[in-house]
C-alpha cells in the first residue's frame, strides 16, 4: 500500500528524507508576475478583501499549481493579518506596500489586543478548507505565519523598513514592554496555527524576514526564543505538526536557531554558502532555498547556472527547491516554467 507520506515528495522531505527529484515551490509563488494573479486581484477592491475572500483565496492559491504543477500550494494570505485581528490598522496601498498605525512610545500598545480575534480570520480558514479539498495527495498545502520579530517591525514602524530602524530602538527604549509585545504575537502565532492545521494545512512556514538585522543577544531574545516557543506549543496541540522555518539572513545566527528551534526543515536565503550548508546545516535538517529571486527575474544562463549549482550542492540529502525569498513581480512566467524544468531535469522550455 502506498502511504500519503510516500505520495507526498514534500511532506517526505519534510520527514528527513531524500528525493531523488527535489519538491519545488517558490515563495510568493500566487502573486503579481501572474496574469491570472492580476485579473483576479482587479476585480478586488483592496489586497486584503481579495486575502479575505475565500473563494477568490483559494482560487488564487491554486493558480500556480496548474500552472506550473508545483509540489506545494502555499496559502493566499499575508503575515499582517495577524496584527489585524489583533485591533491593529491595517492597509495596503496601492503599490506602495502595507500601512499600519506606527507605535511612536511604549504607551501605543495599549492598543493591540491581548487575544487574536478569529471571527476575523473566519475567511482564511475557509479558504484553506476550499483548497485542500481541490488539491491531490501529492501537493502539500503550506500554511504560515509572520514570525513575532518580523510582525513587530511593521507594528511599530507602522510601514516596511530598510534596517528595521523603528523597532530595534524601540526594543533598547522599552525592553519589557516590547517583550510584551512579542509574547502576545508569540500567543497569537500559536493559536493561529493551531486553527490552520485544524483547516487542512499539511505543513506551515514560520517568515522571519527580518531576522538578519539583530546583534546575536537581540536575534536570540526576539527570534529564537520566541519561535521556539511557537513550534513547542503547535506540537503539544497537533502531534507531529510539520514546520519550516526561514529566518531570513540569520547568517551565524542559524547556529543558534536550530539549536533552539526544532522546526522540520530551515529556509535558506540565496547568500548561504552552497558547500556550507551541505556540510554543516542540511546535516542537521532538511533544506529549503535558495536561488536568487533576481536569477530568475535575468533568466537565461545565470539562471541555469544558478540552479545547477544549488541542485548539484544540495540534493545529495534531504531538499525542498525554493527561492531565497519571493518571486519579484516582474518576473516572466516563461523564467518559472525554466526554473520548474530544468530542476525536474525535464527538457527545458524555451
Ligand atoms: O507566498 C505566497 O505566494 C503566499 C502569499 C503571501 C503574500 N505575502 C502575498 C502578498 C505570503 C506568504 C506573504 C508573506 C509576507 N507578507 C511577508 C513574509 C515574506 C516576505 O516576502 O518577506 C511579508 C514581510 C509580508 C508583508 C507584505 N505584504 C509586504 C511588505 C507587502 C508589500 C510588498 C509587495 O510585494 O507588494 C505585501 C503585499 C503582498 N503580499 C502582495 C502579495 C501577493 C502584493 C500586493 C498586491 O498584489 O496588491
Amino acid at each position: 500500500m502506498v502511504t500519503v507520506l510516500e505520495r507526498n515528495p514534500l511532506l517526505s522531505v519534510l520527514a528527513g528524507k531524500r528525493e531523488p527529484i527535489p519538491p519545488i515551490w517558490l515563495m510568493r509563488q500566487a502573486g503579481r508576475y501572474l496574469p491570472e494573479y492580476r485579473a483576479i486581484r482587479a476585480k478586488a477592491e483592496t489586497f486584503l478583501d481579495l486575502c479575505f475572500d475565500p473563494v477568490r483565496a483559494a482560487e488564487v492559491t491554486l493558480q500556480p499549481i496548474r500552472r506550473f504543477g508545483f509540489d506545494a500550494a502555499i496559502l493566499f494570505s499575508d503575515i499582517l493579518v495577524v496584527p489585524h485581528a489583533l485591533g491593529q490598522r491595517v492597509s495596503f496601498e496601492e503599490g506602495g506596500g502595507p500601512k499600519l498605525d506606527a507605535m511612536k512610545d511604549a504607551s501605543a500598545l495599549k492598543s493591540v489586543h491581548a487575544d487574536i480575534d478569529h471571527t476575523k480570520l473566519e475567511p482564511v480558514y475557509e479558504a484553506i478548507a476550499r483548497v485542500k479539498q481541490d488539491l491531490t495527495p501529492a501537493v502539500a498545502l503550506l500554511g504560515f505565519c509572520g514570525a513575532p520579530w518580523t510582525l513587530a517591525t511593521y507594528m511599530i514602524a507602522g510601514h516596511g523598513t530598510v534596517d528595521q530602524q523603528p523597532a530595534r530602538s524601540f526594543a533598547y527604549r522599552f525592553p519589557n514592554e516590547f517583550g510584551g509585545l512579542i509574547d502576545t504575537l508569540v500567543e497569537a502565532s500559536i493559536s493561529y496555527l493551531i486553527r490552520q492545521f485544524a483547516a487542512g494545512v499539511d505543513a506551515v512556514q514560520i517568515f522571519d524576514t527580518w531576522a538578519g538585522n539583530l546583534p546575536a543577544g537581540e536575534f536570540r531574545k526576539w527570534c529564537v526564543e520566541p519561535c521556539a516557543r511557537i513550534v513547542g506549543a503547535v506540537r503539544k496541540e497537533v502531534p507531529g505538526a510539520k514546520i519550516i522555518g526561514f529566518p531570513r539572513g540569520a547568517s551565524t545566527g542559524l547556529e543558534s536557531y536550530l539549536g533552539a528551534v526544532a522546526v522540520d526543515a530551515i529556509g535558506l536565503d540565496w547568500t548561504m554558502e552552497l558547500g556550507f550548508a551541505r556540510d554543516h546545516i542540511q546535516t542537521r535538517r532538511p533544506i529549503q532555498g535558495n536561488l536568487d529571486p533576481l536569477a530568475l527575474l535575468v533568466g537565461g544562463e545565470a539562471l541555469d547556472r544558478s540552479i545547477d549549482v544549488i541542485v548539484e550542492n544540495l540534493s545529495g540529502g534531504p531538499f525542498i527547491f525554493n527561492l531565497g525569498h519571493g518571486v519579484l513581480p516582474e518576473t516572466p512566467v516563461s523564467h518559472v516554467e525554466r526554473l520548474v524544468a530544468r530542476v525536474r531535469g525535464t527538457p527545458a522550455c524555451a
